[in-house]
């Protein structure tokens, strides 16, 4: 997984626990990369998945919470530093239609080593939207938190569940997102 994603994960960490959790979480986890991570460089993303295990362990909050809620924050990280994906789309939900043939794609021209989920939509019934995520990896609750903060970001309110379709090879989760 891309720098990009660590650093932003520690900054968060920061943010929200202090100096001393970021320095703690690397010391307990042991990352072979040392915990010093650049925007460009590619890192083991298990090491990502320790962090975030020994947080919850330190904080008493779940896992899938703290995904979430970094989902959420790279998703305000992102609308500065790749404003214009935000400015091209006009609501949130024309903005989701875009990650898989537009954004991610970009995103690749940036890091051609960036490994990448696949999204596909379903807009055919107007009154709930489906937006499928596709991974090796399992960071459904990174999309379920990312797609929360581009909502904030639009000022819109959406409600969000979530059914799971995969099998032994892939995470396959089908987000079903109605306005409320
Ligand atoms: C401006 C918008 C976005 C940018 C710049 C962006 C960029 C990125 C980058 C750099 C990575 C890391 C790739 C790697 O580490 O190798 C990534 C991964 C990921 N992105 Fe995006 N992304 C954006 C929007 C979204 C949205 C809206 C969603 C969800 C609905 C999403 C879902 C994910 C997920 C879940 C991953 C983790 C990798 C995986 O699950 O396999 N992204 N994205």
């Amino acid at each position: 997984m891309k720098g990009i994603v660590f650093a932003e994960f520690n900054e968060m960490v920061e943010e929200k626990f202090g100096m001393d959790m970021v320095d703690d979480l690397i010391d307990a986890t042991d990352p072979a990369s040392g915990g010093a991570y650049t925007a460009v460089g590619t890192y083991d993303h298990q090491e990502l998945v320790n962090m975030v295990l020994e947080l919850s362990r330190r904080s008493n909050i779940p896992a899938s919470e703290l995904v979430k809620t970094f989902g959420r924050h790279l998703a305000g990280v992102f609308s500065t530093k790749f404003e214009s994906f935000f400015t091209e789309c006009p609501d949130t939900l024309s903005f989701l239609k875009r990650i898989d043939d537009h954004i991610h794609v970009e995103v690749r021209k940036l890091y051609p080593d960036a490994e990448l989920p696949r999204f596909s939509f379903d807009d055919s019934n107007p009154e709930e939207f489906h937006l499928t995520y596709e991974s090796l990896r399992n960071f459904a609750d990174l999309a379920h938190g990312l797609i929360e903060g581009c909502a904030e970001h639009y000022g819109e309110s959406y409600a969000i569940e979530r059914e799971d379709l995969s099998d032994a090879e892939k995470t396959r989760v089908r987000f079903r997102i109605v306005a409320v």
